[in-house]
């Protein structure tokens, strides 16, 4: 009987605590997500999955044991004034050093599968700077598509989009005709100069203007 007892108490005890967390799940389940504006937007929903809690104006995308050539972004993002805006997420994805998208199994079902494990994000800091140290991607395999790093911004509070990927102006596959859209793409130009450093690293920047290009930005009166 006193055992009979016990494992009610401790029923109820634990299904007290269960609940307890199921609504602490629920509540971060639905956290307002900032809206995604400049649709259609492939891949806008996976910024949020695997979101980290706390971040800084500098991570790694491919650990440092990755194989292929070093590379760091970096840049500065504005705002629609031309200022430095701080606290902006910056999201970035790419394939490897053979051009694939390197599937995490443990990211298996979410909308982020397809982005594989190269993906990471930062948080612009007061002067509106981010950094992100990774490799240089690839071509996808047997594709004369020019290599790119996948970008989208979250501005905390505000919208998600993505912006122009980043395209290597020295990249064979890049034609004229997409080195000049580029240009004027989504949050400024995504054409990037890369250089290596004397430590043989290369070396790109890749500045953002927030909305720029972007229908259905708030603030973009005339589009979208
Ligand atoms: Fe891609």
């Amino acid at each position: 009987m006193k055992l009979l007892i016990f494992i009610i108490i401790y029923a109820l005890v634990f299904e007290t605590a269960s609940t307890g967390l199921g609504q602490s799940v629920d509540e971060a389940e639905s956290r307002p997500r900032e809206p995604i504006v400049g649709l259609p937007c492939e891949g806008c929903v996976a910024v949020f999955e695997g979101l980290p809690d706390t971040l800084s104006p500098n991570a790694r995308i491919a650990p440092e044991d990755e194989p292929g050539e070093p590379m760091r972004i970096e840049g500065t993002v504005y705002d629609q004034e031309g200022n430095p805006a701080p606290v902006v997420i910056v999201y970035a994805y790419h394939t490897d050093a053979i051009g694939i998208y390197p599937r995490d199994p443990a990211m298996r079902g979410t909308a982020a599968y397809r982005h594989g494990k190269l993906r990471a994000w930062v948080k612009t800091n007061e002067q509106g700077h981010y950094r992100f140290n990774t490799i240089r991607p690839s071509s996808y395999p047997n594709s004369t598509m020019a290599a790119h790093v996948h970008m989208h911004i979250i501005e905390v509070g505000r919208c998600t989009y993505y912006i122009d990927s980043i395209h290597f102006k020295d990249d064979p596959y890049l034609s004229k005709k997409e080195k000049k859209e580029l240009l004027e793409g989504r949050g400024g130009s995504g054409l990037v100069i890369p250089e290596k450093d004397e430590n043989g690293i290369w070396q790109v920047n890749r500045d953002i203007h927030l909305g720029e290009n972007v229908p259905g930005y708030p603030g973009n009166q005339d589009e979208g």
